[in-house]
């Protein structure tokens, strides 16, 4: 797909979003937030939900942990322009609560159809809520830093994800920042290793309506795929696109 036709079709599901009445989190919020960034990029990264700040601008982590999130990219040598920012929740959740299953649900279908459109190599989850629609049954605990391919049911035909913590839990507590440094450090390598997966095993663009997995052959992790730690060192400044 080229940048004219995925800058108009993730334009044309923002205002969906925008006035979108799907559940009941669009009772409280001041704006949806649909999401941001390069409609051509490789490197998508899914949150939970808008806070404070996101619902009244309309825009996905603008604040507090917005900021370190900005700070993981920068030492990557990225720019948020370069990449494409959203969550699993369009709408803030009353008082940050946490978002609700049917809520999820709900929403799902944006993020689905925003990933068919980016076709990204790496999602990069962003804490509990993200984690589970992309490696699901994984903990945090285990899975930051690591990769998994993605279900393609989730709209990403052939990606791996890549979990962080979510950056207001790095906020809160010193030692999870500093692991979320050295987690990001390995995005790059995750990059290559998502690039080489593709090379070598392309998938046709996904079809409007992405095909019901049948669970007789549920995707099986592919147990030669690269951890993060032993694939290609990164150039240190690794371009997208
Ligand atoms: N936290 C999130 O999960 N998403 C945002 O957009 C902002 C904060
Ligand atoms: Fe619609 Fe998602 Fe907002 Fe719910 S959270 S109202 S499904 S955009």
């Amino acid at each position: 797909m080229i940048e004219l036709d995925r800058g108009a079709g993730l334009e044309a599901i923002a205002a969906e979003v925008r006035v979108c009445t799907r559940c009941r989190l669009h009772e409280a919020r001041t704006m949806a937030v649909p999401g941001e960034g390069s409609p051509d990029t490789e490197v998508v990264f899914v949150g939970e939900g808008p806070g404070y700040n996101e619902d009244r601008q309309g825009r996905p982590f603008v604040g507090r942990a917005g900021a370190l999130l900005g700070k993981f990219l920068t030492a990557l040598g990225w720019q948020r322009e370069d990449v494409f920012i959203t969550n699993i929740v369009k709408c803030r959740p009353p008082d940050n609560r946490d978002p609700e299953p049917d809520e999820i649900a709900a929403c799902a279908p944006y993020l689905r159809r925003q990933l068919e459109i980016l076709d990204p190599a790496v999602i990069v989850t962003l804490g509990r809520h993200s984690l589970g629609r992309f490696m699901p049954g994984e903990r945090i605990s285990q899975a930051h830093g690591t990769v998994r391919p993605v279900d393609p049911a989730t709209g990403a035909a052939n990606a791996l994800a890549f979990a962080l913590y979510h950056p207001a839990a790095a906020l809160r507590t010193p030692d999870i920042e500093r692991t979320s440094y050295q987690d990001v450090a390995q995005i790059p390598a995750a990059l290559l290793a998502a690039r080489a997966r593709r090379e070598a095993a392309p998938v046709a663009p996904s079809s409007p309506v992405p095909p019901v997995p049948d669970p007789a052959v549920a995707a099986t992790p592919d147990p030669a795929f690269l951890a993060p730690s032993e694939a290609l060192a990164p150039d240190d400044q690794l371009t997208l696109f």
